[in-house]
């Protein structure tokens, strides 16, 4: 199978199993926007919480914040977004579609008409989206949605700092939406105008910097390493001089082979003192950390790893894909950690008889307060389950007619399809051992 068609293939399957929509479809869709329906809201959710037990829950030199969407309109001209939060934007004359100019193909012919030279000159257009605050449509009600979470966590510094008794090296780790009017979003979910991203700032004396940006850099390979993603589909990236952001002494991006190529995943920032200095000069706020151990008064360097949430979604979803034959029949399989898989166990009575439905339901019961399950009693069993292959649940539990004699059920394992017989009071305690959070 091509990467095209793979690609093609996950969007098929993510939208006729309910992981991922074309948001407003009743209505033809609108712009690239995406809706995670029952199964694709389960599977986001494991990745952010991954993310948040590896960043925040298993540390004790990090801590967590939720800070609003809305700012204060100051914050984005002191971090600079207002001034070159910008892509360079042309049209083409021929047939008036925009593009970003610095993605046109070399040929100079429009990627969409094939128009040569038909581009106007490059504009510049900031991608934040603009709003008002209250009732009255005029310049001082402008307000932004933010184009990064970042901000949110830098302004709430001394707060969280002082609150937490957090002395540097020490993080704040934020998940929350985030809005960007891109030009040319596209390629699923990899880059929409809203999405959701999952930043981590993380706050150090001036002479480490370089230090703890390398030790972030490798922690991140691994956090996808370690949720099943090989490493030869991941690099890391580092950033030309000419090629970072306004506040960046070094910028390393995690990048992922989608079939359409390498693409960002994530970015690591090495932010210097910019922010901080930034609002302490518009705000008039002390933004320093006076360290007593030494003495010594100074303003944190920010290491900062920033991750989509939708992108690595994305990624573990196409890296999960596969198909296979099994005894002359197609079988597809969504290969994901069994942490990020959207159900966790499946519970099938053989058949609808009513005898197996009460045993079934007893079953189901006791394993919903451990684990997301799924009950599922049409069709054939070989049927319920490629269904449930296909959306990657690691274990199926079948109850069937010898359940009502020796009270245990068959117990399948997605990858090896491997059988075993377990009996019912065993059971919590073999899944649990076998679906590590
Ligand atoms: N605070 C730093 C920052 O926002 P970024 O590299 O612009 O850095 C970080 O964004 C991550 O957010 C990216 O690596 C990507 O995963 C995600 N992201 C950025 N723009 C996106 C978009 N338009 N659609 C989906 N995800 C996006």
């Amino acid at each position: 199978m091509s990467r095209p068609e793979a690609m093609d293939r996950v969007v098929n399957l993510a939208k006729r199993r309910g992981l991922i929509f074309p948001s407003s479809e009743i209505y033809g869709g609108f712009r690239s926007t995406w809706d995670y329906g029952p199964l694709g809201v389960l599977l986001k959710r494991n990745v952010k919480e991954a993310w948040w037990r590896s960043m925040v829950q298993l540390r004790d030199d990090v801590v967590g914040l939720d800070a609003a969407i809305l700012m204060a309109p100051k914050v984005w001209e002191a971090s600079g977004h207002i001034a070159t939060f910008t892509d360079p934007l042309v049209d083409c004359r021929s047939c008036q579609e925009r593009f970003r100019a610095d993605q046109l193909p070399a040929s100079g012919a429009c990627p969409k008409c094939g128009a040569k030279d038909s581009f106007t000159e490059a504009r510049q257009f900031n991608l934040m989206f603009k709003t008002f605050v209250g009732p009255v449509e005029d310049d001082a009600s402008v307000a932004y949605l933010r184009p990064e979470t970042a901000q949110g966590i830098f302004v709430n510094f001394p707060a969280v700092q002082t609150t937490s008794r957090r002395k540097p090296p020490f993080g704040i780790a934020q998940i929350g939406k985030a809005f960007r009017n891109e030009i040319t979003p596209g390629n699923f979910t990899f880059r929409t105008r809203e999405f959701e991203q999952m930043e981590l700032e993380f706050f150090v004396p001036p002479d480490e910097g370089n230090k703890w940006f390398e030790y972030w850099c490798a922690e991140r390979l691994s956090w996808y390493t370690d949720l099943g993603i090989p490493e030869n589909h991941l690099q890391l990236r580092r950033h030309a001089a000419e090629e970072l952001s306004h506040y960046s002494a070094g910028t390393a991006d995690v990048e992922y082979d989608y079939p359409w190529g390498w693409g960002e995943l994530e970015g690591i920032a090495n932010r210097t003192d910019f922010d901080l200095t930034q609002h302490a000069k518009f705000s008039g706020e002390d933004l320093t950390y006076f360290d007593p151990a030494t003495d010594e008064r100074y303003i944190p360097h920010v290491i900062e790893p920033s991750a989509g949430a939708d992108r690595a979604t994305l990624a573990f979803l196409l890296d999960a894909y596969s198909e296979e034959e099994v005894r002359g029949e197609q079988r597809v399989v969504l290969r994901l950690d069994p942490r990020l898989a959207p159900i966790k166990v499946a519970v099938l009575p053989l058949s609808k008889d009513e005898r197996l439905s009460p045993v079934a339901h007893e079953v189901s019961d006791a394993l919903r307060q451990g684990f997301m399950i799924d009950y599922d009693e049409t069709r054939a069993i070989g049927r319920r389950y490629r269904r449930q292959d296909e959306v990657g649940t690691p274990y199926c539990v079948t109850i069937d007619f010898d359940t009502l004699d020796d009270r245990a059920v068959t117990v399948r394992e997605r990858d090896s399809m491997n059988q075993d017989r377990v009996s019912l009071d065993k059971l919590v305690p073999y899944l649990s051992e076998r679906l590590p959070r």
